[in-house]
């Protein structure tokens, strides 16, 4: 072992003192290896779960993680999970370093919100923690406003912003799977998902036959992967989170005075040049009102390494 955990670990902690002093949330992301000393590796806390991601071999390590985790906080669970690329086998990428399975917590709560969590799921436990102040801006940004939620995941952008007072959220993945864990996070925040709520399929497919029916919203949350599959719906998709292709479809279901938020995960364009293709895209119907980043749990001196988020609002 030459990484000094305790240390690193320990520096990290004390640099979130904000987080752990707030009683707003109880997940924030307690170890960002790629700026705090150790690439590849990061430490994210759920209520009383730790999960530690690696994508480097550090298995001879994790004890000695798992102690310096268990000094700073009473974590009743800890998760070591490995990332695919080192090669171990399914069922050994994920295990319990400290406690039991079983005690997993079902659900993160921030701003009084509740999302739920598959802290077994292979790629992500359900909530996005560099999105913490987006879901932030949603619920306070919201009220009254049909808002359409693109990429939704597990729903949690949206639900923030029915939270928020939204009259309605409309997600839409492709993924078929993610419909129980959104159906679990509106149950425990007393909100009714019905039936028309959640719209499985290609973003490719469904935008451009929401605008030929004339559907408007007043805020749409646009959150692509870094690298978007080539769609069999799309003639003239460009590469990365294809702002260029996205943003034009919703500026046309933007009703005067809607935002859009685009959230910027790709480090080879600056946030301007992002900003600006998105602009132009849309034909200058779109204006930019608002940009932040990710906070004081992702630490990065370079801005465009760090998730940005711009609101536009629809002129
Ligand atoms: C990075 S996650 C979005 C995170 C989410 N906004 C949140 O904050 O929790 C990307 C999502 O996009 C979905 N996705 C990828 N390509 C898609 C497509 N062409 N059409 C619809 N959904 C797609 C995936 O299934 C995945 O759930």
């Amino acid at each position: 072992m030459t990484i000094k955990w305790h240390q690193l670990i320990e520096k990290a902690w004390n640099n979130r003192k904000v987080l752990h002093e707030s009683d707003e949330f109880d997940s924030w992301r307690v170890f960002h290896g790629y700026t705090e000393g150790a690439k590849g590796i990061v430490i994210e806390k759920f209520g009383t779960m730790a999960l530690v991601e690696y994508k480097d071999d550090i298995r001879d390590d994790l004890d000695v993680i798992k102690d310096a985790l268990l000094q700073r906080f009473p974590f009743t669970l800890i998760l070591a999970k490995g990332d695919q690329s080192i090669g171990l086998r399914l069922k050994d990428r994920i295990f319990a370093l400290h406690g039991d399975f079983s005690d997993a917590p079902e659900f993160a709560k921030e701003y009084g919100v509740h999302y739920s969590l598959r802290p077994d799921a292979m790629h992500n436990t359900g909530l996005y923690l560099d999105a913490r102040p987006v879901r932030k801006w949603l619920a306070n940004n919201s009220k009254g406003r049909r808002v359409l939620n693109l990429f939704s995941f597990t729903g949690s952008l949206g639900i923030a912003a029915l939270k928020g007072g939204a009259k309605a959220a409309i997600h839409l993945d492709r993924s078929k799977e993610l419909l129980p864990r959104i159906q679990k996070s509106y149950e425990q925040n007393g909100l009714d998902l019905g039936s028309r709520s959640f719209v499985q399929g290609d973003i490719y497919k469904h935008l451009p036959k929401a605008i030929k029916h004339g559907q408007m919203f007043d805020g749409i949350i646009l959150d692509p992967p870094p690298k978007l599959r080539k769609s069999p719906h799309s003639k003239q998709q460009s590469q990365g989170q294809d702002f260029l292709g996205l943003a034009k479809l919703c500026s046309k279901l933007l009703s005067p005075g809607g935002w859009l938020i685009c959230m910027f995960h790709r480090f080879d364009a600056t946030w301007d040049e992002s900003d600006n293709e998105v602009i132009v895209s849309s034909s200058s119907t779109l204006k930019m009102i608002h940009r932040f980043t990710s906070e004081c749990d992702f630490p990065d001196d370079n801005i465009d390494r760090k998730l940005r988020v711009t609101v536009f609002e629809k002129i």
